[in-house]
């Protein structure tokens, strides 16, 4: 775990670093919007979609100002669906990250503003030509990326999400749920290093495959978080699933079969690995680190 809880840590670091260059702050009133983009990012979380991008792009022994652009672009796309996942229309949570919320923070229009920005601001990123040499490839991702992000990917799933008081949910419902609003953004991480490398279909389905299992496994760990987890460690207000009347993996197998298919999940991905050699090894950690963080 040491190995990579250091890795995680430097990923954490680059990122800041990375995410600084990236979001200014002007002079003029939109000053006032960057400084929200800016609290939403930086300093916090664990990264670990960006950890999924610079750990396959190494796989394939791409650049790492490629690597760490789109890692960056994904973490953007995962501040703004937290900070407009907070908001009272949405959530209603004052803690994010162990701080206050984007719009308790700031306000609500400049949270919504903010979040607007931050997805725009990962296309620019990813379209940029620092991002790749070929044009193609950059194409690709902004596709891929769209793809995850929308209506058909996380915007669809926090829909489904809201509505899922209202529907009757079962297993099947649930998995469908939790893939669109948590495993496409993680499918994208986990694939992206496989764009950018231009790597064999083999392999990139071999990631794909990786990145459906730890996301699922991902959701359920934060399930699991919402009903027994140290909020003070968590850093977000927890125990609100119940409360919500929200269907989730926990709520319709209980805390001990949620656990044991989060388990299975974890190995399950591991095992998808088998096309790579040791240098999925951190991958590999990775995904039983999903399951069993107590954050
Ligand atoms: C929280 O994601 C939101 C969900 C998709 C469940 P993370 O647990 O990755 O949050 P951070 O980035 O570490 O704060
Ligand atoms: C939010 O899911 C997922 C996205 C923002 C897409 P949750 O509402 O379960 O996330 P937390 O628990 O607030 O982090
Ligand atoms: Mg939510
Ligand atoms: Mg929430
Ligand atoms: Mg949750």
């Amino acid at each position: 775990m040491t190995n990579l809880n250091e890795c995680l840590s430097a990923t954490g670091v680059a990122m800041n670093k990375e995410l600084e260059r990236l979001l200014p702050i002007s002079e003029g009133p939109e000053g006032r919007l960057q400084a929200a983009m800016r609290y939403a990012c930086l300093d916090g979380g664990k990264r670990l979609r960006p950890f999924f991008v610079l750990q396959t792009a190494q796989l394939f022994n791409v650049a790492n100002q490629a690597a760490l652009r789109v890692a960056a672009a994904i973490e953007l796309v995962h501040c703004y669906s937290l900070v407009h996942d907070d908001l009272p229309a949405m959530d209603d949570d004052d803690l994010r990250r162990g701080r206050p919320t984007c719009h308790k923070a700031f306000d609500e229009a400049t949270a919504i503003l903010a979040g607007d920005a931050l997805l725009t601001k990962a296309f620019e990123v990813v379209a940029a030509p620092p991002t790749h040499s070929d044009p193609a490839v950059r194409a690709e991702l902004v596709l891929a990326l769209a793809e995850a992000s929308g209506d058909r990917g996380m915007v669809g799933g926090q829909m489904f999400d809201l509505m899922a008081g209202e529907i009757t949910m079962d297993v099947a419902a649930v998995t469908r749920l939790q893939n669109l609003k948590t495993g496409r953004l993680i499918g994208f991480s986990c694939e992206a290093g496989a764009i950018l490398g231009k790597a064999p279909h083999q392999q990139r389905q071999a990631l794909r495959a990786y990145a459906h299992d730890v996301g699922l496994a991902f959701q359920i760990a934060d399930d699991l978080l919402d009903i027994e987890g140290d909020p003070e460690k968590v850093g977000k207000e927890l125990r609100k699933d119940a409360e919500a009347g929200k269907a989730t993996f926990v709520s319709l197998l209980g805390v001990e079969r949620a656990r044991a298919q989060a388990d299975h999940l974890w190995r399950q991905a591991a095992a998808h690995l088998d096309v790579f050699d040791e240098k999925a090894d951190l991958l590999r950690e990775a995904a039983r680190f999903v399951v069993e963080r107590k954050l």
